[in-house]
């Protein structure tokens, strides 16, 4: 491959290297552009899609009509496409939603391997995952991103680049890029590095550290990333210690690809590069220069990608960058085509459309979501536990925001970058609808989504499933200061647990104030952002499986308590890290 490398590179001209540097915005690649910048990545961001409810192949026409273009080119050098595959192929219409990675302790390798046959099915060879943040303060708006605040299990999770890129083959050399074949692809180890240490964790902001918390706990990842063959690293937008992440050649050059010896490439954020200058853009030669000579290989451009490529080519004329930045740059880009066998296969076929929302996904996904619940509490009595909960009770009452609602229980990143409410936004199960299917047909399940006290005293409910918790957010429109939950969540607790045994199902990206609610609350349980398998929330409040999950947070009593992680000095949690109460599983005859 290294010939090729090359050969290649010894025919390219500036031009089509400063090309292969560009990433532009589905929006803007039509067949035409690609050809005329010789672009080399095309991303969709979230909610970009080639039509609403698109289907496989409606992504595959998409997606190759883009590549012909790149074809065209005088080399013929295939454009990659990038998409945030964050919790299952999460933009794409009917794909199977996986739990946040807030909520996956377990089953990462297989969601990996089924989230890339998903990407893949849309003709897709590359995602923006995983996250490996280690989200050290729930008020971060990308908290629930991130699998833990302790680095070990975050360590353990970079299994799912294994599963979305194929098991590195034993005799390989530590740091080269992997892709095992048509049904894996590229991931994306990100954000380098510390951004869920920001302070008071506001996106985006600066994590001031010294080297033993950051080498202790936000670098530790991207080594397990590396030696799994990681094709690509996405730098944070955050600064450290008030450099920008984006402009910090130390840590992007000086250590990740020196140090660590990263093979792969580097892609910037989204217009991170102008996010260097406050304001943003407000100068952005330096940005490009500042950008490019840190280390950034690719830059997620990705609106005004003229602009980016006159200025480099200006930089590059100029010597204000050398040749070998750019060399180097394209190097590495053309390493991960080659390696992930884009050159032969440019083009995807229909032969993965089937595996888009699959039932065997799904069923993944149902197995990952009943793992991923967390029994916080369960009977106001020792030895009176309220679950598992009997399914002949003949009036059961379901209540709650967060019930009858598959864009709250999915989350951000979901279809559209926000996230989204209601029922059409996807295809998947509802808690509500999976509470019905599971229940003998003889129970009468009534649904009011904040009945007052009054009705639910009237009514002699034999219990009541409440299900609350946060709407949909996705990055620094989540930062929150108060971390309470959604309105009428609250109120819809007091009046239901006042008047009947309830249980309550918790959807939160991250531990949310529960504290002035817990004693009036027979059965609590963690449902953190399930996804579109809410079937996995019934089996286990049913019984047909058994609590088992763990805290991979802590759980603050009062927010004024933040940061607070488990190893912490002044450490006085509601429940801590680790913490989780099991069941066992119900034999029916
Ligand atoms: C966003 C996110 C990043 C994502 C990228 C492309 O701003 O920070 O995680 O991969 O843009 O959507």
């Amino acid at each position: 491959m290294v010939t090729r490398i090359k050969d290649l590179m010894n025919r390219m001209t500036l031009e089509e290297k400063i090309g292969q540097m560009t990433q532009i915005e589905r929006y803007l690649a039509s067949a035409d552009v690609m050809k005329q910048y010789f672009i080399g990545s095309v991303l969709s961001g979230p909610g970009s899609v080639p039509a609403p409810k698109a289907t496989a192949e409606d992504w595959i026409n998409a997606v190759n009509e883009i590549q012909k273009g790149a074809l065209s080119t005088r080399l013929g050098i295939p454009m990659i496409y990038g998409i945030d595959a964050v919790h299952g192929h999460n933009n794409v219409y009917n794909a199977t939603i996986f739990p946040h990675n807030i909520g996956l302790g377990v089953t990462r390798q297989r969601i990996g391997a089924a989230t890339a046959l998903e990407v893949r099915a849309t003709g897709i060879p590359y995602a923006f995952a995983p996250s490996i943040a280690v989200c050290r303060d729930p008020r971060w708006g990308r908290c629930y991103e991130s699998y833990s605040e302790d680095h070990r299990i975050v360590q353990t999770m970079t299994e799912i680049i294994s599963g979305l890129q194929g098991d590195l083959p034993a005799n390989s050399l530590k740091g080269v890029p992997f892709v095992e074949g048509k049904s894996k692809v590229a991931a994306c180890a990100k954000h380098f590095v510390g951004d869920g240490g920001t302070v008071g964790g506001i996106d985006e902001n600066n994590t001031v550290i010294d080297s033993i918390g950051l080498f202790g706990i936000h670098m530790p990842a991207y080594y397990d990333s590396i030696i799994k063959g990681v094709s690509t690293v996405m730098v944070s937008y955050s600064s450290l210690n008030g450099i920008k992440m984006h402009a910090n050649r130390d840590f992007i050059t000086g250590f990740l690809k020196d140090i660590l010896n990263f093979k792969g490439f580097v892609i910037s954020d989204w217009q991170g590069i102008d996010r260097i200058t406050s304001p943003p853009h407000a100068n952005y030669t330096y940005s490009v220069q500042a950008g490019v000579s840190a280390g950034i290989d690719m830059v997620m451009v990705p609106i005004n990608y003229t602009e980016f490529i006159d200025t480099l080519t200006l930089l590059v004329k100029d010597n204000v960058i050398p040749m070998s930045r750019i060399d180097d740059a394209v190097k590495r880009i053309l390493r991960v085509k080659f390696t992930m066998g884009l050159f032969e296969n440019p083009l995807a076929d229909l032969s993965f459309v089937s595996q888009l929302g699959s039932q065997e996904h799904r069923e993944l996904a149902r197995e990952a979501v009943r793992k991923s619940l967390v029994l916080l509490k369960n009977g106001k009595i020792t030895n009176q536990p309220l679950l598992p909960l009997p399914k002949t009770a003949p009036n059961i009452l379901v209540a709650g925001s967060h019930a009858d609602n598959l864009g709250y229980q999915c989350g951000g990143w979901t279809i559209t970058w926000q996230g989204d409410t209601g029922n059409d936004l996807t295809v998947g199960t509802t808690i509500l609808s999976a509470i019905k299917n599971t229940v003998d047909p003889s129970t009468q399940v009534t649904y009011q989504q904040n009945p007052d006290a009054d009705f639910v005293k009237s009514n002699e409910f034999d219990y009541a499933i409440v299900v609350v918790g946060e709407v949909p957010y996705a990055e620094m429109q989540g930062d929150s200061s108060n971390l309470t939950i959604t309105e009428p969540g609250p109120s819809t607790i007091n009046n239901v647990c006042g008047a009947v045994k309830c249980v309550v199902v918790v959807v939160s990206g991250r531990p949310v104030v529960l504290e002035p609610y817990v004693d009036k609350i027979d059965a609590l349980v963690a449902a953190w952002l399930p996804g579109s398998e809410g079937q996995g929330v019934a089996d286990v409040l049913f019984g047909d499986y058994g609590f088992t999950g763990k805290l991979a947070r802590t759980w603050f009593k009062s927010v004024d308590q933040l940061p607070m992680n488990v190893g912490d000095r002044h450490y006085d949690p509601l429940f801590p890290f680790g913490f989780g109460l099991t069941t066992q599983p119900v034999t029916r005859n």
